[in-house]
């Protein structure tokens, strides 16, 4: 219902300028969905529910609700808080996003089915003290993957089926390799076996492998470049005949380290494109370290940082933008009020990472990815694709 929905309003403001009145069309006051579905593209936001179920957080909610036409689950949909209990799930919060989304005519990301992170502790307990054999966890992935995805079946338009499955060069060993819980105790296979249980359980959402760090190809060889290693895993689950679709890129960046231009972006969406998959950029956010002059308000050194957020914020809008089957664009959280990274990078502490500052201002990111979406069009950029979800 709401994809359909999403659909029909797609087709008609896809490229067209809006009648109004007798008004000039003023896009600069149009919300960044809106802005968006003149090229079919989703604008989404990672949202964490206990801000948008806190009551004197009006704003929160509001900006939810009107500025994306995507939402993702920031915690509410991983194992650990869907079945904190063995047998006894926590439905309530998942619920109440997707009935929101519903109400606000938004497509829903699903994230997460498979990672290492946020597994209950009866899950990741039990295998440790070998009460849960390895048979025992195939089929408890395969029931958690099941009954996740067939509660929300025609709900959800993506789904990250694996999250995080590749290790980085900076890991022990450097050679990359598929890292982390899933792959120790079932071995690789079991990212083939993940795609085939969801697409048994939903025909129609697109499925994505879902990761960091694989914004744009580096050497080329799969030992050191984490983006050839993601591409020649999808090459051989499509040549098994793995129902994947898509491959996320989650953009998660720092201003510290310079980052990538447009173009090298546009070409690794454009390769991965090549392979008959679709993309989406699902976790943008650009963080800055906070050093003692930027926490003491120093302009000259806030002013920087938020310029180089924004620009990076562009250069991945742009070269989804820029290929046309990349269908959404994801911040990960929008309000430097209820951003992960301050609790996460503390030495040196980092932040600043959002498009809307801690009381709810749009910040200089805001307008550029807004400019992006206007300026954007016809012959560089063209509507999305019409995704075909792999039987
Ligand atoms: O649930 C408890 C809550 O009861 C308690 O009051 C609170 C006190 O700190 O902690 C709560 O749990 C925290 C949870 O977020 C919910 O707020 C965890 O400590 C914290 O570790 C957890 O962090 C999340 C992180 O994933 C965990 O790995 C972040 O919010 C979330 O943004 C982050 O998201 C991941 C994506 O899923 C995958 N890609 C990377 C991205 C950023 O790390």
């Amino acid at each position: 219902m709401t994809v359909g929905v999403v659909a029909f309003a797609t087709a008609a403001a896809l490229n067209t300028v809006p009648a109004t009145a007798g008004k000039p069309y003023d896009p600069t006051t149009q919300s960044l969905a809106k802005l968006g579905l003149r090229h079919g593209l989703q604008i989404g936001t990672a949202v964490d529910m206990a801000a948008l179920n806190d009551a004197s957080e009006p704003q929160y909610r509001k900006i939810v609700a009107t500025e994306f036409s995507s939402v993702t689950a920031e915690n509410v949909m991983k194992w650990e808080s869907l079945e904190p209990t063995r047998g006894n799930y926590n439905w309530g919060p998942a619920d109440q996003l997707v009935d929101f989304a519903k109400r606000n005519r938004q497509s829903v990301r699903g994230h997460v089915l498979v990672w290492q992170n946020q597994l209950p502790t009866w899950l990741t307990s039990g295998v440790a003290d070998g009460s849960i054999s390895r048979q025992e966890l195939r089929e408890l992935l395969r029931k958690h993957i099941t009954t996740v995805v067939s509660r929300y079946q025609g709900k959800i338009s993506q789904w990250d089926v694996i999250n995080e499955a590749v290790s980085d060069p900076w890991d022990n060993p450097p050679t990359l390799h598929y890292k982390g819980f899933w792959a120790q105790h079932l071995g690789p296979d079991y990212i083939a076996d993940a795609f085939r249980w969801a697409r048994a359980a939903d025909p129609k959402a697109l499925l994505f492998y879902n990761d960091y760090n694989i914004e744009a190809f580096g050497s080329g060889d799969p030992a050191d470049d984490k983006t050839q290693f993601v591409y020649d895993m999808a090459k051989r689950l499509l040549a098994q005949r793995v129902p994947i679709d898509g491959i996320g890129s989650q953009g998660h960046l720092g201003t510290q380290y310079g980052n990538y231009d447009t173009l090298q972006v546009a070409a690794a969406l454009k390769k991965f494109g090549a392979l008959g998959l679709v993309t989406a950029f699902t976790e943008v956010d650009v963080r800055s370290q906070l050093t003692e002059a930027v926490q003491a308000g120093d302009e000259a050194e806030i002013n920087p940082r938020l310029q180089a957020s924004a620009a990076n914020f562009s250069v991945l809008l742009k070269a989804c933008l820029a290929v046309r089957s990349c269908l959404s664009y994801t911040v990960w959280g929008f309000s430097d009020k209820y951003s992960w990274v301050p609790s996460w990078f503390n030495d040196p502490p980092e932040g600043l990472a959002t498009i809307y500052d801690e009381n709810f201002q749009p910040k200089r990111a805001y307008y550029e990815i807004k400019s992006d979406l206007i300026f954007a069009g016809p012959p560089y950029v063209l509507p999305r694709i019409a995704p075909k979800p792999r039987r």
